[in-house]
């Protein structure tokens, strides 16, 4: 068993693995002369040599336990015939959702639209740069997912006001994800992921009352799926401010949490494993505060099954050799 399996299945405290979520991505300049080359990146997450090239990348460079598929959680949307480009300087953004269309998808056809996905991760998984460490798969929660489906783009701070309006439309949206999320997690289980990481990252802008409606039962509902394939989920609802309850009621095998909340009390509340955490920012600062905070994190979890990781992304102005030196720092320890 991986490190981080042993984690999450055994619940071992002294193997401090590591990864980082965005670890293969725009901070590597081997990364950005493959993106120069390859300015649509939907394209690019359907090129599986180069995806699976991508994903490898920072396994050269430093000693991850893990390599997170180069794809993108929109790559669902996309495979629901759902127009979605990712503008420079701007983002994500999405044509409009077309319902007929999507509620008639087929299942092969699905699948066959994201091939290279799949096809990315088999490669990945059998290469010798991942023996001993664990494949990780991912999606992106309902919740999420839905808000840009129909926002189409990032919603920064707030929803636009009519959000909510279309009761129907939001009730119809949670069912076709509900299907298609549960066939793009299999294929992808059925490829060589090993675990699978459900990004809910717009779970913070939901007030507490609505938080069972769109995020506890549709997340409920894709966890006790994964887990019935035996497979482990990390779930990350960015943002929340109820680790607890959010953990009570969906039961993931590990919860990542962000940097916003305080560990000390993350420990004391939850009981399984937990990931993540360190400010992403802190890597832009210098060697001496990068170790104090990794340390810190450490020092909080010591007695608790963890996973290293930060926050939220590592940030594309990161530094390779800052991002050597926190893998050194973990691995020391
Ligand atoms: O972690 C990894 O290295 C695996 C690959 C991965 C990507 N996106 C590649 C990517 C993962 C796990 C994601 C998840 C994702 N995508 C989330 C959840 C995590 C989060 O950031 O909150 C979300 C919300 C998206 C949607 C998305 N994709 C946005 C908002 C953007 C643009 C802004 C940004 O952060 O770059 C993307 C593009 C994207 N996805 C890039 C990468 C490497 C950058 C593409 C580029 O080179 O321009």
């Amino acid at each position: 068993m991986s490190p981080i399996q042993e984690v999450i299945i055994n619940k071992k405290t002294d193997l401090n693995p590591i990864w980082i979520m965005r670890q293969a991505g725009r901070y590597l300049p081997e990364f950005r002369e493959i993106r120069a080359n390859n300015p649509d990146f939907i394209k690019l997450c359907l090129n599986h040599k180069l995806s699976s090239e991508i994903t490898l990348q920072p396994l050269k460079r430093y000693d991850f336990d893990a390599a997170i598929i180069f794809s993108d959680i929109l790559m669902v949307p996309y495979g629901l015939n759902q127009k979605v480009e990712f503008k420079k300087n701007f983002g994500p953004l999405l044509g409009d959702l077309n319902l007929d269309n999507a509620s008639s998808m087929q299942e092969n056809n699905f699948t066959e639209k994201l091939k290279p996905v799949y096809k990315a991760l088999e490669i990945v998984s059998n290469n010798n740069l991942t023996s001993n460490k664990s494949t990780i798969g991912f999606v992106g929660a309902p919740w999420t997912l839905m808000v840009y489906m129909i926002n189409k783009q990032s919603p920064k701070l707030k929803l636009k006001k009519n959000f909510f309006d279309d009761e129907l439309l939001i009730k119809k949206i949670l069912l076709i994800l509900e299907k298609f999320l549960k066939i793009h997690i299999k294929n992808q289980v059925d490829s060589g992921a090993q675990i699978i990481q459900i990004f809910d990252s717009w779970a913070g802008l939901l007030e507490e009352k609505d938080l069972p409606y769109y995020i506890y039962n549709p997340t409920l509902n894709l966890v006790k799926f994964i887990q019935s394939l035996n497979t482990p989920v990390i779930c990350f609802p960015r943002n929340i401010k109820d680790y607890k309850k959010y953990c009570d009621f969906i039961k993931p095998d590990a919860i990542c949490i962000d940097y916003e909340i305080d560990p000390l009390t993350i420990r004391k509340d939850i009981k399984i494993p937990i990931q993540g955490g360190m400010d992403p920012k802190i890597l832009l600062t210098d060697k001496e505060n990068i170790k104090k905070e990794a340390k810190r994190y450490l020092d909080i979890f010591k007695d608790h099954p963890y996973i290293f990781n930060l926050g939220h992304g590592v940030l594309p102005e990161t530094d390779p050799g800052m991002m050597e030196y926190l893998v050194k720092t973990v691995k020391d320890y």
